[in-house]
């Protein structure tokens, strides 16, 4: 099914909860409707944009142009052995309900990546990751479908190009396939993935380790960290941690020596810039109608009324602010749209 709907408000598709517009807005729910829609150039004679469930986005305006959403639901099971499971889900379904269903059917793998926010075809496009696990290391096959001629294709892992945040979708590829479908192996012989930060401490709280209190944990951390967008509206993670040759880090260790990192390979580190907006003084301060979440400084908030220019504004201080106390410049992981 195709729904069009005119100068539609996107209020409940950013979760920054900004009430702006979008000249049209179209759904549909399977792969030949979003094939009907590409062929169709009438409908899509201006700009567009297809969005997941806007947990990514700024709009710092009204959008002139078109929005898409899919709906395409659906996970089937594809391949069932002794070990794993093959799960093709469809790009519409919330990904929290995804996790919910493997962690309920006993198949191991993306527990430590619940309560993210989003949907299922966006995992692939951004490659979601959190507490020690990543989309990519899950993902076997992307359906998508090209823009320009409205075929089919599948992408291997592989052919995905992925890295931390990163993916063919978002980089040469950017804006030339829609996804439709990812498929997901997950293990049936649990081996959990516990290394990262407090989730042992966290499970100590609970009587077993099991995918349903890993989940439990997860939800339990990130509910102490994250604000819910429907009370506080926000983008999760507001920019990424940047990357920075060892040399460099070694330097700043001097300098800092409780600096927080990950290993990324020899020659690179993976530093939190969470931590660093944190020294820098900005964790839990207010800037008119926006602010730097109290509990985790890389969360920037919508604390009512706000628009996108205001984080825009915010989010440039905070940048200038990391890049004088130490010399590493922060991008946002949020996409800005005007
Ligand atoms: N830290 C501070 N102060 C802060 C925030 C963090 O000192 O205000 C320190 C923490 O104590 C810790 C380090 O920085 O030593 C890392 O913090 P945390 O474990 O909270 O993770 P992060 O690097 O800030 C990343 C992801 C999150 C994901 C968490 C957990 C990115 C951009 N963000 O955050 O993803 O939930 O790890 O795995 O990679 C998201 O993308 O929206 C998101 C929330």
């Amino acid at each position: 099914m195709i729904t069009i709907e005119k100068q539609y408000s996107l209020l409940s598709h950013n979760t920054f909860g900004f009430n702006v517009k979008t000249d049209t807005f179209i759904e549909y729910s399977s792969t030949d409707d979003l094939k009907q829609i590409l062929c169709d150039k009438e409908l899509l004679n201006g700009p567009y944009l297809h969005i997941g469930s806007g947990s990514n986005l700024l709009f710092t305006s009204d959008y002139k142009g078109t929005i898409l959403h899919s709906k395409i639901q659906g996970i089937e099971v594809t391949e069932n052995t002794n070990d794993y499971v093959l799960v093709k889900v469809g790009a519409g379904v919330e990904w929290d309900n995804f996790v919910a269903h493997c962690v309920s059917q006993g198949w191991a793998g993306v527990e430590n990546l619940s309560l993210i926010p989003g949907e299922v075809g966006a995992s692939a496009v951004q490659n979601i990751g959190a507490y020690g696990v990543e989309a990519k290391d899950l993902i076997t096959q992307v359906d998508a479908v090209e823009i320009a001629t409205a075929k089919e294709c599948v992408f291997s892992n592989a052919e995905c190009n992925y890295s931390y945040r990163q993916s063919i979708f978002k980089s040469e590829l950017k804006n030339k396939f829609i996804v439709t479908y990812v498929t997901y192996k997950l293990s049936k012989n649990a081996a959990f993935n516990l290394e990262y930060g407090n989730i042992k401490a966290e499970l100590e709280k609970y009587p077993e380790i099991s995918l349903a209190t890993i989940r439990q944990a997860i939800i339990a951390i990130r509910d102490s960290k994250l604000p819910d967008p429907k009370i506080e509206g926000n983008a999760g993670s507001f920019f990424m941690n940047p990357i920075i040759p060892r040399s460099q880090f070694m330097e700043l260790q001097k300098q800092f020596p409780g600096i927080p990192f990950y290993d990324i390979d020899e020659d690179r580190v993976k530093v939190p810039a969470g931590w660093m907006i944190d020294k820098c003084g900005w964790k839990g301060k207010t800037l008119g109608h926006v602010g730097v979440h109290s509990k985790q400084a890389l969360v920037l908030v919508n604390k009512g009324n706000a628009t996108g220019d205001e984080i825009v504004n915010l989010s440039r201080e905070i940048q200038a602010s990391v890049k004088k106390l130490f010399n590493i410049e922060i991008h946002p992981e949020v996409n800005f749209i005007s």
